[in-house]
C-alpha cells in the first residue's frame, strides 16, 4: 500500500494476485442436512484442524465452528456469523457461516450479500427443503453461483437421478454432476470422478467406526470385479448423463443457471476432498464489485468494503458494536482511516479483527474476499460502504420478506423517549424491520422479522441498552407484499390484511394473515399492486 501526498492510497500490485487466491463462500442448507459436519470435514481435509476424532457429536463438535457462538451465548445472545478461514492448495477459502437453525434470521440472508459462491447442501434422503429453497432464492436473486453437495450418501436416501430431477424441476437449476456414486444411498461403495477421466475411488471405512473414511483409487477392471452389479448400474447412469449433456459448463454455472453437483458423505468425510478441489478450481474469486450506479470497482482499486452484519455485544460492561466487513477491493491494513460512505465521516480501524471461527485475532492485512470485524462500530449500519481513495457507494443489501410480526409497546410510559430512540436504533441496524401506520400510531410500531429470534434480540437490547423494557404482542400475519400508494387505500382494512409503511425505505407493505387469504384478495382486487418481496414472501 502506498500513500500519496494527498492521502489517497493505492492497492499494491499483489492485491490482484491475493484476490485471485480467495474463495469466499457460504453453505446454504436446511437444519440437520449436515452443515456443521461438512464445515468440519472441509477444515479437517484442509488440515486446518488436527484431529478427526472430534467430529462426532454436536456437543463435541463446537471446536471449529462454534466457539465464537458459545462466547456470544455466554453473553446472552446466540446470533452471529463467524468466518472460517481454510488455507488449501495455495488458496484462502473464507467460509462465512449462515446461522440456520432455530435462529434463522435476516442475518442468514445478508451473509449471502458477502459471498462469491454458495454450496447448496442437501440431505440425500430429503432433497430440497424449505430453508434451502429460501436461501437459494436469495442466491438466485443475486446471481450467486451454486455448487450442490448431496450429503449423507452413506445413509438410505433417494435415487441420484431423482435428486437431480428435483433440482432441475423445482428450481430450474441445471445439475451437472462432477462425480457419481457407486451404490445407492445407504450402500455407498465409492465415487466416480467425472471431472478426472472417470477415476474411481472406493470408500474404505476405517476400522472401529472412526469418522474418517479412507479414499482408495481402484481401476475400472478391479471395480467391476469388487462392486459387481452396482458398478454396472453406475456406468449405465454415467452414460445416460453423457447423453443428456449433463456436463459442467462454466458460463451457465457462473451465471447461476447450472450447478455442479457432488455426491458424498460429510460424516465419514468422503467426497469432501473433491469439494475442496472444486471450490479451488471452479468457484469464482472476488471480482470487481459494481457500485450503486453499476460502475465496477476493480479488486486492485484502493480499499473498499461492505458491512454485511452488525453484532451488538450484550455484555453491559462492554457495550460494543462490531461490524463485519467484506473486503471488496484493495489491501486492508489495520490502522487505516477509512471513509464511511453514507456520512462522509472518517472511520479509524485501529481495532480491526479477523474472526476465524474459534478465535478473534487482531488482523493487520486483509485482501478482497476476506472478512474483517471492526469494533466500536457504532456509526455503521448493515449495507454501508467503507472506502479509501476514490469515493464508492455499494448498493444497499435488500430487505427480506418478513414472516413474523409483533406490536412493540414501552412497558414504562415514562421511558417513552428511550423507547423511541431504541426502536430507531434497532431499525437503523437492521435488527428488525420497523413498520408504522397512522392507525396504530407512533407508540405502537410493528416489528417485522424473518425469524422470531430477532424479536428476542430486540427485547433484550431495549431493556439492557436503552433501559426501555418492551412488551411484544404477536400479530397473526404471515405474509408481506409490497404495494403502492394507489393500492393502499383499497387493501387497507380488508379482512385479514393491513397496510403499513416500512420506516427504513418508506415502502408500503401489505400484511396478510396467510397465503390463502392473500389468494382471495388477489382474486378480488386484480387491479391492486401486491408484489412478493425477496425470499420467502
Ligand atoms: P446442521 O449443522 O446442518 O444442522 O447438521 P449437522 O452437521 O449437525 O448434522 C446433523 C446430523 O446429521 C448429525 O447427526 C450428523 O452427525 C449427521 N450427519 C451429517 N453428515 C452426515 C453424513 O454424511 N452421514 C451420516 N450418516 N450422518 C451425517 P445427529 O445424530 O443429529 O447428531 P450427532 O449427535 O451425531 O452429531
Amino acid at each position: 500500500m502506498s500513500v500519496t501526498a494527498d492521502g489517497a492510497s493505492h492497492g499494491s500490485p499483489d492485491t490482484a494476485a491475493e484476490a485471485r487466491r480467495r474463495r469466499t463462500f457460504a453453505v446454504i442448507s436446511h437444519p440437520d442436512a449436515g452443515k456443521s459436519t461438512l464445515t468440519e470435514a472441509l477444515a479437517l481435509h484442509a488440515a486446518a484442524i488436527t484431529s478427526a476424532g472430534a467430529v462426532h457429536g454436536k456437543g463435541e463438535r463446537r471446536g471449529v465452528t462454534s466457539d465464537w457462538m458459545d462466547m456470544e451465548r455466554a453473553r446472552g445472545i446466540s446470533i452471529t456469523s463467524a468466518a472460517l478461514r481454510i488455507d488449501y492448495d495455495d488458496c484462502v477459502l473464507n467460509l462465512l457461516d449462515t446461522p440456520g437453525h432455530a435462529d434463522f434470521s435476516e442475518d442468514t440472508y445478508r451473509v449471502l450479500a458477502a459471498v462469491d459462491c454458495a454450496i447448496m447442501l442437501l440431505d440425500s434422503a430429503k432433497g430440497l427443503e424449505p430453508q434451502t429453497l429460501k436461501l437459494f432464492d436469495v442466491c438466485r436473486a443475486r446471481s450467486v453461483p451454486v455448487i450442490t453437495f448431496v450429503n449423507k450418501w452413506d445413509r438410505p436416501g433417494r435415487e441420484p437421478l431423482e435428486l437431480l430431477d428435483e433440482i432441475e424441476q423445482r428450481i430450474g437449476l441445471r445439475p451437472t454432476p462432477l462425480n457419481w456414486p457407486v451404490g445407492i444411498a445407504g450402500d455407498f461403495r465409492g465415487l466416480i470422478d467425472r471431472s478426472a477421466g472417470d477415476t474411481y475411488t472406493k470408500m474404505h471405512r476405517t476400522p472401529g467406526g472412526a469418522t474418517r473414511a479412507e479414499e482408495q483409487p481402484l481401476s475400472h477392471a478391479d471395480a467391476a470385479e469388487t462392486e459387481g452389479a452396482v458398478w454396472a448400474q453406475s456406468l449405465e447412469e454415467l452414460e445416460l448423463l453423457g447423453e443428456i449433456g449433463a456436463d459442467y459448463d462454466e458460463e451457465s454455472f457462473l451465471a447461476g443457471k447450472s450447478s455442479p453437483v457432488l455426491f458424498g458423505a460429510a460424516l465419514p468425510n468422503f467426497g469432501v476432498a473433491q469439494l475442496l478441489r472444486t471450490l479451488v478450481r471452479l468457484a469464482p474469486p472476488p471480482s470487481a464489485e459494481a457500485d450503486e450506479k453499476g460502475r465496477p470497482r476493480p479488486v486492485d482499486a484502493p480499499f473498499s468494503g461492505l458491512v454485511f452484519k452488525m453484532q451488538a455485544n450484550m455484555d453491559k460492561a462492554h457495550r460494543d458494536r462490531m461490524a463485519f466487513v467484506r473486503v471488496c477491493s484493495g489491501r486492508f491494513e489495520r490502522g487505516m482511516v477509512l471513509t464511511h460512505a453514507s456520512t462522509g465521516r472518517p472511520f479509524a480501524t485501529k481495532y480491526s479483527q479477523a474472526v476465524f471461527g474459534s478465535e478473534r485475532q487482531t488482523i493487520d492485512t486483509a485482501y478482497p474476499g476476506d472478512v474483517i470485524a471492526l469494533v466500536n462500530a457504532h456509526s455503521l449500519r448493515v449495507g454501508d460502504t467503507l472506502f479509501d481513495g476514490p469515493e464508492v457507494h455499494f448498493p444497499p443489501i435488500p430487505s427480506f420478506a418478513p414472516e413474523h410480526f409483533a406490536v412493540a409497546r414501552a412497558l414504562d410510559a415514562g421511558r417513552y423517549k428511550q423507547f423511541r430512540r431504541g426502536i430507531e436504533q434497532m431499525d437503523a441496524e437492521g435488527v428488525v424491520q420497523v413498520l408504522t401506520s397512522d392507525v396504530r400510531g407512533e407508540q405502537a410500531p410493528v416489528l417485522a422479522a424473518v425469524g422470531p429470534l430477532q424479536f428476542d434480540v430486540v427485547k433484550h437490547r431495549m431493556e439492557q441498552e436503552f433501559r426501555a423494557p418492551i412488551e411484544l404482542a404477536h400479530i397473526d400475519y404471515n405474509v408481506a407484499r409490497r404495494t403502492d400508494a394507489a393500492s393502499a387505500p383499497v387493501l387497507h382494512g380488508l379482512s385479514g390484511a393491513e397496510v403499513l409503511k416500512r420506516r427504513s425505505d418508506g415502502e408500503l407493505l401489505m400484511l396478510v394473515h396467510n397465503k390463502w387469504r392473500l389468494k382471495v384478495i388477489e382474486r378480488d382486487h386484480p387491479e391492486a399492486v401486491m408484489e412478493p418481496l425477496l425470499a420467502g414472501g
